[in-house]
């Protein structure tokens, strides 16, 4: 199975507090790491872990080189990678011993793509088996229309929320994969139910929502499809929802039907949410077998 993930490359820098802070406060943290991180470097690396060959493509600056080291070490091809004048894209993500964080978010180098370069990239691999897309770069719209009209599948997981994904044309996305907020934010409804129809109707095919420590649900107009999620005691949570992205997505892609990719997912977050960290706390295939099988 051949992948094109085009997305963000970030560096993310973390930082442990012991609460996260109010506005004006100014507040220790007790620990400081960096890591590899962006949507689509997580997403590459967990789809890759699921199996599939995986193509990266986006933008990181001369900055970020250990960013495209750590994708080629682990088997992703980034020849598709462009270097950029700009700075590489950068996180600072604030976690607190619940596990729950706070981003701030430079964009850098993930907001130098262009139409050309999406046109280019196209060009060479509108015979992947889907592309798939976040929202941290620029010409994401344009990416999917181009892809849809090229007859390639496409998938968008519409985060992190902007304003502007109110009004994108959904029906460029074969799949769309979001969480609860984005959900709720895109179409202004409140329960699950009502959010994933609603985003039918705005045009994608398949509707993929988590609901975080609540499970997920799948929607392709027929009955909605129920996954409850694994109980886990949640360390750090950043990059669950690009763990579940990749692994789902490959399951689902790979014929699995729907309610076993979401638990395929549901099961490799789980095991992502137990360590800190974001990239490189992604599991293995092997490891999400494994943690299936203890939780048959
Ligand atoms: O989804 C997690 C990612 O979001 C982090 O790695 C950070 O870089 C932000 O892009």
């Amino acid at each position: 199975m051949k992948i094109l993930v085009f997305g963000s490359f970030n560096i993310d820098k973390v930082y442990s507090m012991p609460r996260l802070p109010e506005r004006g406060e100014t507040l220790y943290c007790r620990g400081y790491e960096v890591h590899v991180g962006g949507k689509g470097l997580n997403q590459a690396l967990a789809f890759s872990y699921a199996g599939a060959d995986v193509i990266a493509a986006g933008k990181v600056g001369a900055d970020g080189r250990y960013l495209t080291d750590y994708l080629e070490k682990n088997n992703i091809d980034i020849s598709e990678i462009d270097y950029s004048g700009e700075y590489t894209g950068h996180t600072i993500i604030e976690t607190d011993p619940d596990g729950q964080n706070q981003m701030i978010l430079f964009g850098g180098a993930n907001r130098e793509i262009t139409r050309e370069y999406c046109d280019a990239l196209l060009a060479k691999h509108s015979g992947a088996d889907l592309i798939l897309m976040q929202y941290e770069t620029t010409c994401v719209e344009y990416m999917l229309e181009k892809a849809r009209s090229l007859g390639l599948k496409t998938a968008l997981n519409p985060s992190p929320y902007v304003d502007e994904l109110r009004s994108i044309d959904y029906s460029n996305a074969d799949i769309l994969i979001l969480n609860e907020y984005e959900a709720q934010s895109v179409t202004g409804r409140e329960s699950p139910e009502d959010c994933v129809k609603a985003l039918r109707e705005l045009g994608s095919r398949v509707i993929i929502l988590t609901l975080g420590a609540k499970g997920s649900v799948y929607y392709d107009g027929g009955e909605p499809v129920y996954c409850p999620a694994f109980r886990v005691n949640a360390v750090d949570t950043t990059g669950a929802g690009d763990t579940f992205t990749g692994y789902c997505l490959y399951e689902l892609l790979a014929g699995a039907p729907p309610y076993d990719a979401l638990r395929f997912g549901s099961a490799a977050s789980a095991l992502e949410v137990a360590k800190p960290g974001a990239a490189e706390t992604i599991p293995s295939r092997a490891e999400v077998e494994s943690f299936l099988e203890k939780n048959r």
